[in-house]
């Protein structure tokens, strides 16, 4: 059997409706719009009220992706949800939409590969629909950032907004579909973007809330160095694997953390940007959410169509890094 062996059909998207502007975050730290235009390419992020939970953004960018492709949710038989701030830490954020969703006849599960959450993700999705384990899955990417991140500290506080985004995948039968794929990880980087506090290894205390144990701690120069690199690494290699050329893709949609690491990824793989999407402006970094909820926007627009052949690129904390190459 040869690839490809699933197929992406119908794509969803939540965005929270409740916008920060870098104008408010002047307000709040000691920064400037300027200065975050110019070193990040953000101009606003959509940030959740208390009611959009992770799993109401992911149900409602599912309902959206299961529309799209004609699926019913009794049909669906496994959700993989992507996510680094899943609502509670017991059950999985899955168990919850699953639940929400009333698909109850699926299996649910997380991945936890941060920003490369949802490509992870899709290739779990892959590997179970070519195992016949499952027809009909939703893979997800959903994130609430604002909850875990420390507005004290404006070296993270510009960069991250909230939101889902969710595709269907099904067994390919058009030739349409997962060209390739490659997950990269190296732990020896964690260091580098953590959130220790509240695990298990560092359960609430004074101690832990007082040093802000509970947000997120990212060295934003290092992690910018490696994020380019590892990001070049996953486009070489989705492309030698599906045996492309850098001229032969339609779209690149890479994730949506800086645009200074989006131009430099693109250049690598010699791709020019009026084939790179690029919506970092309007929601900031959505770790695993960026991907989806891109692809959502390529797909509703008709930026995407079929035929097309698409690179997706991902780089996260861990260090985890991932790329797939698809035709649409
Ligand atoms: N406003 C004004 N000045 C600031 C701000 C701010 N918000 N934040 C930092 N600065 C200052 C710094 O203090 C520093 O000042 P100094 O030179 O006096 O020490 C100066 O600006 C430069 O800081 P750098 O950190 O070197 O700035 P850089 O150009 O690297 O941009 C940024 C920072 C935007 C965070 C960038 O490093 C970046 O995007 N990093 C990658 C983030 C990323 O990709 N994350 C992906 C994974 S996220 C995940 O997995 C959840």
């Amino acid at each position: 059997m040869k690839r490809p062996f699933a197929r992406l059909i119908g794509t969803g998207r939540y965005a929270p409706e409740r916008i920060l502007t870098n104008a408010e975050l002047e307000r709040i730290v000691e920064t400037s719009d300027e200065w975050i235009r110019e070193r990040s390419g953000i101009r606003e992020r959509r940030i959740a009220e208390p009611h959009e939970t992770g799993a109401y953004m992911a149900r409602h960018a599912c309902d959206a992706a299961l529309e799209g492709a004609g699926c019913s949710v009794e049909d669906v038989d496994m959700i993989v949800v992507g996510t680094a701030t899943a609502d509670r830490l017991l059950p999985s954020q899955a168990c919850d939409l699953q639940a929400l969703l009333g698909a109850t006849n699926a299996a649910a599960y997380d991945v936890s590969a941060a920003c490369s959450g949802f490509l992870y993700s899709l290739a779990v999705a892959e590997a179970m629909i070519a195992s016949q384990q499952a027809r009909n899955i939703l893979v997800v990417g959903v994130e609430r950032l604002s909850r875990v991140t420390d507005y004290t500290d404006r070296t993270t506080c510009i960069l991250f907004g909230d939101g889902a985004g969710a595709t269907l995948v099904q067994p390919a039968s058009d030739g349409s579909g997962i060209l390739s794929s490659y997950l990269k990880t190296d732990g020896r980087l964690a260091h580098l973007l953590f959130r220790s506090g509240f695990g298990a290894s560092e359960p609430p205390s004074q101690e832990v809330i007082e040093r802000g144990g509970f947000f997120i701690k990212m060295a934003g120069r290092e992690v910018f160095k490696s994020a380019v690199l590892s990001m070049a690494d996953a486009c070489d290699q989705a492309l030698q694997r599906a045996g492309l050329a850098g001229e032969e893709i339609d779209l690149l949609i890479p994730h949506q953390a800086n645009i200074r690491i989006i131009e430099a990824t693109a250049k690598h793989a010699g791709i020019p940007m009026d084939k790179v999407y690029v919506n970092v402006d309007r929601y900031g970094n959505t770790s695993a959410a960026s991907i989806p909820i891109a692809l959502d926007e390529c797909v509703r627009s008709g930026r995407v169509r079929s035929g097309d052949i698409v690179l997706l690129v991902a780089f996260g904390g861990g260090f985890t890094w991932a790329s797939v190459a698809l035709r649409w």
